[in-house]
């Protein structure tokens, strides 16, 4: 049995080469820009990585989230797929598949992800009332308040430490959330989430454990649990590699024991399912599925394409089938390894353990003479652009700080992480190299970077769109009179 051979990256012999498990069919020439030419660039972005055209990006890993390529497969399916307005052979091909896979009754496609929050909470979530969940990404907690509700968090304390290598950091605080829903009222806890891999969290995994004590607890308390499962597959493999009890069992019968606990999942299939668009919203409760087709075909499309053409369906359908296959995941968890691993060797200080879908980069550690409220994760961001054209993303104070409208003084996040997001079968070991050759040149620099300063931010989601500008460089103290 070749699965989940412990240690076959990264061990004390070193990071071994990362076997792409595919051959390229079609390319995607990226314009090679110059370091001059970067400069202006990034001035005319405001500093703002957000603002950047993608074709002045040479390696993009501001995101995995329908940015991964598609098989050969994929595209015949695309070639096949019905566009029937109503009961196309597309949906069923892909109701058969998502069955298969989860086991759920009823399955909506829905445009993507946030479409399947919206939906769901739309019917299920009033004004006052509370949801809780491991953490919460960005667009579901929106999608919870926006209906006047609480998206409540319970990471588990071992994620606190952003170093220490322990496996289940994407766990939800059993504990403090049993305390919680002791305290709720009757009725008020409408949904419980579990996110599956924790995305706020380093994108670490769930451990099966704990996805069965959570969902003790919300059926304890009557509550139906829905899993955020945007990253199934990862969590699947995580749980496959790690936990003795699934190491034999075939990926498939892992996921499907994931989604056996719950009463229903929303999918980003951005991510997981290997499309470019597409999400899914599937549960049991057959009056539930009454309410969510009725508003389905209100905002979304009829119940048998959900937004999405015929070709997505198809698309989505096969992606699904490809996703578990050992080979892809195995090749996941290398290009994310072969990062990190590389990352650390230069002394960068890296999140532990490396996500699959991203390596995340301690920003605050690493240029300690930037304080928080300077940004020093958008500092690096910006500094890796200039460097190699390589666009990240920060997820820090620019991202979730804000500034305090009565003392106009900044609020600054936990943590100032710079998170590098790897596309799913995109970039090759090469690319990846590239990442790490320019990480050494701006380590080898990092005591001369400097911070920047928000000089425009919207109220709300400011990173999108804030413009920038970076501080002067600071005199030494000595020289200052
Ligand atoms: N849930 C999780 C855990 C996510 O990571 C995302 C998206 C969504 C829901 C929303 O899905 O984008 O299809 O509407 N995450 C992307 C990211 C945007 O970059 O991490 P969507």
């Amino acid at each position: 049995m070749r699965l989940g051979r412990p240690g076959r990256w990264g061990d004390a012999d070193g990071v071994k080469t990362v076997l792409e498990p595919f051959r390229i069919k079609a390319v995607e020439p990226f314009r090679i820009t110059t370091e001059a030419e970067r400069v202006h660039l990034l001035e005319a972005a405001h500093h703002n990585l957000f603002r950047l055209r993608a074709e002045d990006v040479m390696i993009d890993l501001l995101t995995d989230s329908g940015t991964g390529a598609m098989s050969a497969q994929q595209w015949a399916a695309i070639m096949t797929g019905d566009e029937s307005y109503a009961g196309s052979r597309s949906f069923y091909e892909l109701e058969h598949v998502v069955h298969e896979l989860t086991g759920y009754r009823h399955v909506f496609p829905v445009h993507q992800g946030r479409a399947a929050e919206r939906i769901l909470f739309g019917c299920m979530v009033m004004p006052g009332q509370a949801v809780p969940n491991n953490a919460h990404f960005d667009t579901t907690r929106a999608n919870v308040e926006y209906l006047g509700a609480a998206a409540v968090d319970f990471v588990a304390p071992q994620a606190a430490d952003l170093r220490q290598p322990a496996p289940w950091k994407g766990d939800l605080d059993t504990a403090k959330l049993a305390a919680w829903l002791q305290l709720q009222p009757k009725g008020s806890v409408p949904v419980g989430l579990l996110t599956i891999t924790n995305n706020r969290v380093g994108g670490q995994p769930v451990s099966m454990q704990n996805l069965r004590e959570v969902s003790a607890l919300y059926r304890r308390h009557g509550i139906p649990f829905f899993l955020d499962a945007a990253r199934f597959a990862e969590n699947a493999w995580w749980i496959h590699r790690l936990d003795p009890e699934w190491r034999e069992a075939p990926l498939p019968k892992v996921a499907r024991a994931m989604f056996d606990l719950a009463d229903g999942c929303m999918i980003s299939a951005k991510k997981d399912g290997l499309v470019n668009i597409g999400g899914l919203l599937c549960l049991n409760d057959d009056a539930l599925a009454a309410k969510v087709r009725n508003l389905l075909i209100l905002t979304e499309g009829f119940p048998t394409y959900g937004g999405l053409a015929g070709r997505d369906l198809a698309a989505l359908a096969q992606g699904l089938r490809e996703v578990l296959d050992p080979d892809y995941l195995h090749y996941r968890e290398a290009s994310a390894h072969y990062l990190g691993e590389h990352l650390d060797r230069l002394g960068v200080p890296v999140v532990r353990p490396f996500g699959l879908h991203a390596v995340y980069v301690d920003a605050r550690a690493m240029l300690p003479q930037i304080p928080p409220h300077e940004l020093p994760g958008q500092a690096l961001a910006c500094e890796l652009y200039l460097q190699g054209g390589i666009r990240t993303v920060e997820i820090g104070t620019l991202m979730f700080g804000r500034t305090d409208p009565a003392t106009r003084q900044p609020v600054v996040a936990d943590h100032d992480l710079v998170r590098l997001c790897l596309p799913r079968r995109v970039y090759t070991q090469s690319h990846i190299d590239w990442v790490v050759e320019a990480f050494r040149e701006v380590h080898g620099r990092r005591d001369a970077l400097r911070g920047l300063r928000i000089v425009e931010e919207a109220p709300f989601l400011r990173a999108f769109t804030a413009r920038l500008q970076p501080l002067p460089v600071r005199e030494p103290a000595g020289l200052r009179g």
